[in-house]
């Protein structure tokens, strides 16, 4: 018996009248065949276009849902529109810039803390959080003489966005790895402007002329960079994130709002802002080279205190000798490029310590707000 419904009939086989038989089955197995198949086709296709149709659907919401209640889009000129949160009132006004990839959202506890005494503003770098990037025609062109996603071009940005939003000056500026060195290239161009500097978990700019770190950093944290950002793109994080599977950096609990862990979400779903946190990463070279060279030609003027916050290692997850490294170039940074740095230590923390060990970092900065403020009275 012949079964009408096989995929593969005999090709040669016996008289007419089977083959009529035969050309009628295989007709319809081929008519069954490819429509098994289009069905197949149809859900790869539903498979493969549903996510990221949905997800860039969300993410559309999503953008005008979540941007922080106090938060404000500044258009700092030439198109370019940035986010800055500004918390608290007072003065002098305390500016943080988030490490490497990261948004705003990082600065979360230590933002209020600092916000009980004085003004405290964060931003996102552009490409990042709520700043959109341009697209390439409509943009300053200030990119293509640092590159895009460099120090140089941050510091510019953040200069604008400081004069746009007419914050008052100086301010105490803070900032993580990225941040410290945006930190640093500021503070040596716009010295006037900043009255102190913190540095937390500085990149120190020879870190990346060692191979063995170059290779860690483009070789193993790049990756994993790039497929979260793929990830993103096809819509796979959103459905990760739905079954619980990946979580948001800062985890959930007191004095953390529902809205702000939607809004973590959001951005790990979000291709435009894991795109640029893997520029920043790819960069961060480049940024490093450019703060070297700012440092030969316009050093840093003694004026400004500098206090430096590390913990014990730079990040717990990577391996002994890399954090090692790190340890023993910001030792040397310290000693070569700011000698009288009040230097603190954080015991048991790495570079997670702004949201996973907030309160050395508030306590250091309310500190020096109140010694700003004492100076004001006294003048
Ligand atoms: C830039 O290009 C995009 C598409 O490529 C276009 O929609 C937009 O109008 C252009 N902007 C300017 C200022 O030319
Ligand atoms: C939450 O906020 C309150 C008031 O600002 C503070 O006293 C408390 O320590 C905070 N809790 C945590 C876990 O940060
Ligand atoms: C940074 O790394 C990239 C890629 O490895 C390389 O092409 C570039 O020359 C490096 N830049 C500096 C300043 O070392």
């Amino acid at each position: 018996m012949r079964t009408r419904t096989g995929a593969q009939a005999p090709i040669n086989d016996g008289p007419e009248r089977k083959d009529l038989d035969h050309n009628q089955a295989t007709a319809e197995g081929r008519l069954l065949n490819s429509s098994t198949l289009l069905n197949i086709a149809k859900c790869l296709i539903l498979i493969i276009i549903i996510p990221p149709f949905l997800n860039y659907a969300s993410l559309q919401r999503e953008g005008q849902m979540l941007l922080p209640k106090d938060g404000q889009i500044v258009d700092i000129g030439l198109g370019q529109k940035m986010h800055l949160l500004c918390k608290g009132k007072g003065k002098p006004v305390v500016i943080l810039d988030a490490p490497t990839g990261m948004s705003s959202d990082v600065w979360l506890h230590v933002q209020e803390s600092v916000a009980a005494i004085t003004k405290v503003c964060t931003y996102d770098r552009t490409g990042l959080g709520f700043s959109k990037r341009l697209m390439q025609n409509e943009t300053s062109g200030t990119e293509k003489f640092w590159g895009m996603s460099t120090t140089g071009r941050m510091v510019d940005d953040l200069y604008r966005l400081l004069q746009t939003a007419e914050i008052a000056k100086p301010f105490i500026l803070v900032g993580s790895e990225l941040g410290a060195l945006n930190s640093r290239f500021y503070s040596h161009i716009y010295d006037v402007q900043v009255s102190d500097l913190v540095l937390i978990d500085p990149i120190p700019e020879e870190l990346f002329e060692e191979d063995e770190w170059k290779d860690y950093w483009y070789g193993k944290l790049l990756p994993s960079l790039q497929v979260r950002q793929f990830s993103a793109a096809t819509g796979l994080s959103r459905m990760l994130i739905i079954l619980g599977a990946i979580e948001p950096t800062i985890k959930g609990g007191e004095n953390v709002s529902e809205e702000f862990m939607q809004r973590q979400k959001y951005l790990l779903s979000n291709p435009a802002h894991q795109s640029s946190a893997v520029d920043e990463h790819y960069f961060l070279n480049e940024s490093a080279a450019q703060v070297r060279d700012i440092s030969k030609f316009k050093p840093l003027t003694s004026r400004i205190p500098v206090s430096v916050i590390t913990g014990d290692s730079f990040d717990q997850q990577i391996p002994e000798q890399l954090n090692q490294m790190v340890a023993e170039l910001q030792k040397k940074f310290l000693e070569e490029t700011c000698p009288s740095a009040n230097h603190i230590h954080i015991k048991g923390a790495d570079r997670r310590m702004i949201y996973k060990k907030p309160s050395v970092i508030s306590q250091h900065l309310r500190k020096l707000v109140n010694q700003r403020q004492g100076q004001q009275q006294r003048e």
